[in-house]
């Protein structure tokens, strides 16, 4: 079973207040119902007199033919720029002992970024763009990304333990989601496989998201909403406005389910043998159903209630995803006497003291300081000059879950 809370985090986060999303209970507006041109974009994202001038612009009269043929295409201007504020991003740090630390924050003229590799203050970030390596003040060198939607995930705030990434990316193969599709899911715990479902589904496709706890319904509708805040000013477009978040217990939403047809439904929730019977009608004959189990019991559980229910549903598929980690380095070599004694750089470091420390990640490939420099110089050195190490990670992540891929079959025909 796996436990709500508690868990150590990956990385410290922090969001600023006021991401622009609107609260719920508003009517909707789905961005995909209007498509807005790239002038539009940016129109709407500027303080109100200088839209107008923008405005103003768009009125002007058009161009002639040959000076259009050599504006950009319209995807150019469209394309995400430099960082800008109200945006997230992700600052790394090479840290000992294979360790990268990862900071995500929304950035906020005025702000700084703070680690015991030193500061860096905001104003320094907007502007450039992703992939700049800057400088803190302590000297460190900080990689900074726009954050993808898995990193986004890890980092977020997190109430109950996520679905994590290399999972949902099983299950969304096993339910085989496409976009304009209707999927439904329970319980939003942090919203992470809610996120990717909508992603998933696209603008045109609808997730429906029950979570029994008010705590945890709120926290997945706020990390949905500062992704989609952040996403809208750093790609410049609406990530799409596609979840229905709903706190109420799955087992008692039969009435709910009655309007509704399902393309797949996803379980990530004790007992989910208790909304399968709710569930069951909606989901179309021939979709499916994945469940995210911690523990073996729980699958044979969740089985026998199937079997002894005459549930119409048929076990394709229990997996686990396990990934595993590499370490391919450059090898130091001792006393530069015998290429028998070369050593990782992992464990010519004194050992770390602990497991890991928060706001660490285990990286794939370390380089000290110097190397790293070097690496980045425009020194050619021979090719293979340097030995390498190459071996399955000591750092390895644990068990996560099981996937249970169940199918819903039509009744037998006589
Ligand atoms: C492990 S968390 C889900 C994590 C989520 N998939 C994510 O990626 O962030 C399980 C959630 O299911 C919710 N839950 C448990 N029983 C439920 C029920 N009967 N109906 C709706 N939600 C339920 C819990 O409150 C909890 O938030």
């Amino acid at each position: 079973m796996r436990v709500c809370g508690g868990l150590r985090r990956a990385a410290s986060f922090a969001f600023s207040s006021g991401d622009g999303v609107g609260p719920g209970g508003k009517p909707r507006r789905r961005a995909w119902e209007k498509s807005l041109s790239p002038l539009e974009r940016v129109r709407r994202m500027l303080p109100p007199e200088e839209a107008a001038e923008v405005g103003r612009f768009a009125e002007a009269p058009q161009a002639p033919a040959e000076e259009k043929a050599a504006a950009p295409p319209e995807a150019a201007a469209t394309q995400p720029g430099p960082f800008r504020a109200g945006e997230l991003v992700l600052a790394e740090m090479r840290r000992k002992y294979n360790r990268t630390l990862k900071l995500m924050c929304r950035l906020v003229v005025g702000s700084v970024l703070t680690s015991n590799g030193g500061l860096l203050p905001h104003r320094d970030i907007i502007g450039q763009m992703p992939g700049q390596m800057l400088r803190t003040s302590a000297g460190a060198r900080v990689l900074l990304k726009r954050p993808s939607l898995e990193e986004y995930v890890l980092l977020m705030p997190r109430g109950p333990t996520i679905a994590y990434p290399k999972d949902i990316s099983a299950m969304l193969m096993m339910m085989d989601i496409q976009p304009g599709d209707t999927v439904l899911e329970a319980g939003s715990g942090s919203g992470a496989l809610t996120l990717f479902l909508s992603k998933a589904v696209g603008p045109k496709g609808r997730v429906i998201s029950y979570e029994i706890r008010d705590d945890h319904h709120s926290l997945a509708k706020k990390n949905y909403r500062h992704w989609c805040a952040a996403w809208k000013i750093g790609h410049m477009e609406e990530w799409p406005d596609n979840v229905d978040f709903i706190l109420k217990d799955i087992s008692t939403a039969a009435m709910d389910m009655k309007s509704l047809t399902l393309d797949a439904v996803v379980l990530d929730m004790l007992n989910p043998q208790s909304a399968l019977p709710v569930v069951q009608p909606s989901l179309k004959q021939g979709g499916v159903c994945t469940v995210y189990l911690a523990n073996i019991t729980q699958v044979i559980d969740l089985l026998d209630r199937i079997r002894t229910s005459r549930l119409p549903f048929l076990c394709e598929k229990i997996i686990e995803v396990t990934h595993r980690d590499w370490l391919v380095l450059p090898a130091k070599i001792k006393n530069f006497k015998s290429s028998q004694a070369v050593e990782t750089l992992e464990n010519i470091e004194e050992t770390p003291q602990k497991e890991y420390e928060e706001n660490y990640i285990q990286d794939q490939v370390v380089l000290t300081e110097g190397e790293y420099n070097e690496s980045l110089s425009d020194d050619t050195e021979t090719h293979c000059s340097v030995p390498y190490i190459a071996r399955p990670s000591s750092w390895q992540d644990a068990h996560s879950a099981f996937l249970i891929k169940l199918r819903k079959f039509g009744p037998l025909h006589a």
